[in-house]
C-alpha cells in the first residue's frame, strides 16, 4: 500500500463484545475511511492485560473484536488489521518510548486515575479523591494494587500510534488525552534528539467534532463498564427490551422547555441512528408537550436495529471460521510487522543502540 494517502491507525481494546459507544466512537469510522486513507486498525490486547488478565477471555475477545471488525464492514483487501501482540516491534519500542515518560504526567492522566481508583475500591467523592489514590497507591495500605501496566498505558499507546508515523486516529471524546500525549511524547523524542522524525497525529472524525455516546441510564457515557450499553450483537427482543427501559423523565410540562439530561441523552442517540426528520419530529413534539417516550423508544429501537442487526448476522457466520480468522491476522500482522520493523530500526539507531 505504498501511496501517497494519508496514514491511519486506530485500535480496540479486546475486552469484551462491542457496543454503540465503540461503533460510532470508532469502528463506524473507521469503516467510512477505508476506502480513501491507507489504514491500519488492530485488536489491543496487550492493552486489555492492564485490565482483564482472564487468559480464556482475553483469547475470546480477540476474536470476536475480530469477528465485530470485519462483519461491521472491515476488508482485510483494504486495510491492515492485526493482533497489537502478533507485533513485538510495538513491545520492545514501548520499553524504549517509556525512558522518556514522566511517572507525574502518567499518573495525571485522567483515564490512570479513574482505573486506578476503581482498582483500589476508591469511590469518586469529588474533592479529596485525588489525594487518596496517590496516597493508597504509594503507602498501599489496603493490599490492593495498581499494576504498572495501567500507568504506562498511554506510552503504549503512543507507540501502537507513532511506529506507523499515523496523520489520523479515529477515536472517541475519551481518548483525546492519551492523543495528546501521544503528540507530546513524540515532539518530545525530536527535541531530546534533535530529530524531527515523527510528526502529530490528530483525531479524525467526519463532522468535526470527537462523539460521545450516552448511556441508556441517563448517565453521560455508554461504556463496557457503565452496564448501560447496547451490544452489536444484542439480539432484537433484548435490544428493544434495553432501549424501552431506558431512563426519561415526567415529561415537558411546559411549552419550549429544555430535556433534562436522560431525555437529551435520547434525542442524542436518535441523531446518531435516525433520519434527520425523525429526530426533528420528535424535537417538536416534545417542544409543544405532545411527546410520548414510548413512541419515541420504538422509534428509536427500530432504527439501532438497521444498523446492529446486519451486523449481528455476521458476526454469527465469521465467528467460527477459525481458519479465516487466522488468516485474516496472520496477513495483517506481516504486513504490520514489515512497518514497524522500520520503524524500530530507526528509533533504536536515534536512541545510540547500534552494533559494535
Ligand atoms: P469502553 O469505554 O466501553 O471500555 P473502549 O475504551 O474499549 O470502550 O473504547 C474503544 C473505542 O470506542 C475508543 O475509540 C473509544 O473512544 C470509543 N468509545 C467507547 N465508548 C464510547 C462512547 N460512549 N462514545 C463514543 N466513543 C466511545
Ligand atoms: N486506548 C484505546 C481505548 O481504550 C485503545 C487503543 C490502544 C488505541 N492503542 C491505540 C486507540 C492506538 C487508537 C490508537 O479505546
Amino acid at each position: 500500500m505504498s501511496n501517497n494517502k494519508k496514514v491511519v491507525l486506530s485500535g480496540i481494546r479486546a475486552t469484551g463484545n462491542l457496543h454503540l459507544g465503540n461503533y460510532f466512537g470508532a469502528l463506524g469510522k473507521f469503516v467510512r475511511m477505508q476506502d480513501d486513507f491507507d489504514c491500519r486498525f488492530f485488536i489491543a490486547d496487550l492493552h486489555a492485560l492492564t485490565t482483564h488478565p482472564d487468559p480464556k477471555m482475553l483469547h475470546e475477545n480477540v476474536k470476536q473484536i475480530l469477528a465485530e471488525y470485519l462483519a461491521a464492514g472491515l476488508d482485510p483487501d483494504k486495510n491492515i488489521l492485526y493482533v497489537q501482540s502478533d507485533v513485538p516491534e510495538i513491545s520492545e519500542m514501548y520499553l524504549l518510548m517509556n525512558m522518556h515518560a514522566g511517572i507525574g504526567e502518567l499518573m495525571r492522566t485522567a483515564s490512570f486515575k479513574d482505573k486506578a481508583r476503581k482498582a483500589l475500591g476508591i469511590s469518586h467523592d469529588g474533592n479529596n479523591d485525588e489525594e487518596a489514590v496517590e496516597k493508597e497507591i504509594i503507602g498501599n495500605q489496603s493490599g490492593k494494587s495498581v499494576n504498572a501496566g495501567l500507568l504506562t498505558y498511554p506510552t503504549l499507546m503512543a507507540v501502537d500510534i507513532l511506529i506507523h508515523h499515523a496523520d489520523f486516529v479515529p477515536v472517541g471524546k475519551d481518548q483525546e488525552q492519551h492523543l495528546e500525549l501521544t503528540r507530546r511524547f513524540g515532539r518530545r523524542f525530536n527535541a531530546f534528539y534533535n530529530t524531527e522524525y515523527f510528526h502529530d497525529p490528530v483525531n479524525f472524525n467526519f463532522d468535526g467534532k470527537p462523539v460521545k455516546v450516552p448511556g441508556l441510564d441517563g448517565s453521560g457515557k455508554m461504556g463496557k463498564s457503565e452496564g448501560n450499553c447496547i451490544y452489536l450483537v444484542d439480539d432484537e427482543k433484548t435490544l428493544r427490551k434495553k432501549v424501552m427501559r431506558a431512563v426519561t423523565d415526567a415529561g415537558p410540562t411546559e411549552p419550549g422547555s429544555t430535556p433534562s439530561e436522560p431525555v437529551a441523552n435520547l434525542f442524542t442517540l436518535m441523531d446518531l441512528v435516525s433520519e434527520p426528520d425523525t429526530a426533528d419530529h420528535f424535537r417538536k413534539a416534545y417542544a409543544d408537550c405532545s411527546i410520548r417516550y414510548g413512541d419515541l423508544k420504538k422509534q428509536l429501537a427500530e432504527d439501532i436495529l438497521k444498523i446492529t442487526l446486519p451486523i449481528r448476522e455476521r458476526v454469527l457466520e465469521i465467528r467460527n471460521d477459525d481458519q479465516y480468522l487466522s488468516r485474516v491476522v496472520r496477513e495483517g500482522a506481516e504486513r504490520a510487522r514489515d512497518i514497524a520493523a522500520d520503524t524500530l530500526r530507526d528509533v533504536r539507531h536515534i536512541m545510540g543502540i547500534r552494533k559494535i
